[in-house]
């Protein structure tokens, strides 16, 4: 037993230690697709499982616990919507489906069984999982990539209109979108700088995806960052991908784009700024998400100016983008 006082931090570790049960539970949910069998009117379990091929008890025992935790309402018989459960529809603006399913795939839950042989080789998680590391996995596994590009859409959505609301791009002709998967910034900056043609930029495969939803002033380049030439643009974005690359990496990029950018080109690196001391902010964790995913971290301000002048950029100025990203507005110093 014990005061309430001496029993919160036990409970504190047996919230974060038992935090996958419900995660699990989300990604099956995203997985089978329930949230698009359920409209307005609630249903029970068995009628949700019955659409989907499962077995009632299981999935209402999932469904409850995660009432529990927000998402879908509970009655005690039938389950219902609530604005929680209905950013898992597909058809929702902004849908969180996708990003729920990435997180249950499989090369990703096996990669985090990695994270202790990360901490003892410094090595990535994934690359005991997949040799060559995530995007090479994606690469060959085209379904889990399209799930990846979705998800990467929805986590984007509350920043996008952030982005086009706190800068101007109608200045200029080029705007290039580096690393962009399936354009939702570009196509939300070309909204606002009507005159300017895009760029996108990224994997051939990913671009071909993003070439199902074309738009009239885009051009679609395929190619490796690291290596092929990227088209000279006045402006370059790149939203949450230099977090995914190591300091040296993230050089190479840099250095790759700068080779044909043209003098005054802006730069504007679209990413979270961690503050190592905050509480309960989504960046400490996505930065174990980059420990275990990828070979990058996430950075703060100090470290972004260090990572942009190592490739002979000069940080000018940082706009606010919501909780979740701000604007790195870099030149070439
Ligand atoms: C984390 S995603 C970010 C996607 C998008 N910028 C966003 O924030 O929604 C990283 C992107 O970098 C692309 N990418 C990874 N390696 C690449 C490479 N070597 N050359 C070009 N693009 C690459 C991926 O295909 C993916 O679209």
């Amino acid at each position: 037993m014990g005061t309430e006082t001496e029993q919160q931090p036990a409970r504190a570790v047996q919230k974060l230690a038992t935090a996958y049960w419900a995660s699990r539970c989300l990604h099956i949910v995203a997985e089978l697709g329930i949230a698009d069998r359920l409209d307005d009117e609630p249903q029970t379990a068995e009628m949700l499982a019955r659409a989907v091929d499962v077995k009632p008890s299981p999935l209402h025992r999932i469904l409850r616990a995660l009432a529990g935790h927000g998402i879908f309402v509970h009655d005690g018989e039938r389950f219902a919507h609530n604005a929680a459960s209905r950013m898992l529809r597909s058809d929702a603006p902004g849908s969180m489906r996708s990003f729920a399913r990435m997180m249950g795939l499989k090369v990703h839950w096996d990669a985090y069984r990695e994270l202790g042989t990360a901490v003892s080789t410094g090595e990535p998680a994934v690359a005991k999982v997949t040799a060559g590391g995530l995007f090479r996995y994606l690469q060959a596994h085209p379904d889990e990539a399209q799930v990846f590009d979705e998800a990467m859409a929805g986590k984007s959505a509350l920043t996008l209109g952030l982005v086009v609301e706190n800068y101007d791009f109608r200045g200029f002709k080029t705007i290039g979108d580096i690393g962009r998967g399936q354009g939702h910034l570009l196509y939300a900056v070309l909204e606002q700088a009507a005159n300017a043609r895009g760029v996108l930029f990224d994997l051939p495969e990913v671009v071909a995806r993003a070439r199902g939803r074309s738009h009239p002033r885009v051009d679609y380049v395929g190619g490796d960052f690291f290596q092929d030439p990227i088209p000279a643009c006045d402006c370059y974005m790149m939203m949450t991908v230099l977090h995914d690359w190591s300091d040296a990496e993230s050089t190479a990029i840099l250095e790759n784009v700068k080779a044909r950018a043209p003098r005054g080109a802006k730069l504007l690196l679209l990413e979270g700024i961690l503050d190592p001391m905050a509480r309960d902010d989504f960046k400490l964790d996505l930065d174990v998400e980059m420990l275990v995913m990828t070979t990058g971290h996430e950075r703060t301000e100090a470290q972004w100016r260090a990572v942009l002048a190592g490739a002979g950029f000069r940080l000018s100025r940082v706009i606010g983008a919501g909780p979740m990203g701000s604007i790195l507005e870099a030149e070439l110093g």
